[in-house]
């Protein structure tokens, strides 16, 4: 018996030069058991109708390219199981907002532009020369900051913010975690070249801690428990610059 099953795929299409608004349409896509949602698009791509554009590059959970809405959950189609869904639909839809450029892609400048902002690498007030050798770190000073640092770009928990969808000026989830990231890191001195972005009236204060950035995130990176110990820190610092105006730089 042949463990080939047949599953309706639906998806939104946008082709700029042609249509005015998206439109949607339906494949029926022959799967194995170990297919999921990207080996479907892939499929039709190959197979069926090599005009449908989308964006992937691993297949392994690592790239963060492949991000899509999936029966209107944010996901990464190289993890999502066709079995999963079978024998239902699937709808796949480009990562809601953000703007549609083509199909299921859309346009990641303003995340982009925000992750930039937020100054993601390690700032030194001054660099030793390479001949004193590496910044070392223990153990425990890498646990501080680890979580944080497995993002891979995907933005899903951007997908999945209320807050985002109604005020794209908010830095966003994964933009804030990455900042808080180099903030947490014991090598780093760049906490104030952040905070003018992280902590405005755009960053850490437009959270409502929602929480689902944090649900949706295929990393566990939790960005909402980052944006949380930002609040902390950051209100903390304030205090102890009040207290302490010569001291508090980290
Ligand atoms: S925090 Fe999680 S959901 Fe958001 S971009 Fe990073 S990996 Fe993706
Ligand atoms: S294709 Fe790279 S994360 Fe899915």
């Amino acid at each position: 018996m042949s463990d080939l099953r047949t599953i309706k795929i639906t998806v939104l299409r946008y082709r700029p030069e042609e249509e005015d608004e998206p439109t949607e349409q339906t494949y029926e896509v022959e799967f194995r058991d170990d297919w999921v949602v990207l080996d479907a698009l892939n499929h039709i791509k190959d197979h069926i109708d090599g005009t449908l554009s989308f964006r992937w590059s691993c297949r392994m959970g690592v790239c963060g390219s492949c991000g899509m809405m999936v029966n209107g959950e944010p996901k990464l189609t190289c993890a999502a199981m066709l079995r999963d869904y079978y024998p239902n639909e699937v709808r796949v839809e480009p990562l809601v907002n953000f703007p549609i450029v083509r199909d299921l892609v859309t346009d990641m400048t303003d995340f982009m532009d925000k992750l930039k902002a937020v100054k993601p690498w390690i700032i030194r007030e001054e660099e030793k020369p390479v001949s004193e050798g590496e910044y070392l770190q223990t153990p425990d000073q890498l646990k501080d900051y680890k979580q944080f640092s497995q993002c891979i770009n995907c933005m899903l928990c951007y997908a999945a913010c209320p807050v985002y969808g109604l005020e794209h000026d908010f830095v966003g989830p994964a933009a804030i975690a990455l900042g808080h990231r180099y903030n947490l890191d014991s090598r780093d001195e760049g906490n104030q070249q952040r905070q003018h972005i992280i902590a405005s009236k755009e960053g850490i204060w437009e959270c409502t801690y929602v929480g689902e950035c944090s649900v949706v995130c295929p990393k566990h990176v939790d960005p909402a428990e980052a944006i949380q110990q930002t609040k902390v820190a950051t209100t903390t610092n304030r205090l102890k610059s009040l207290v302490m105006p010569w001291g508090n730089k980290k």
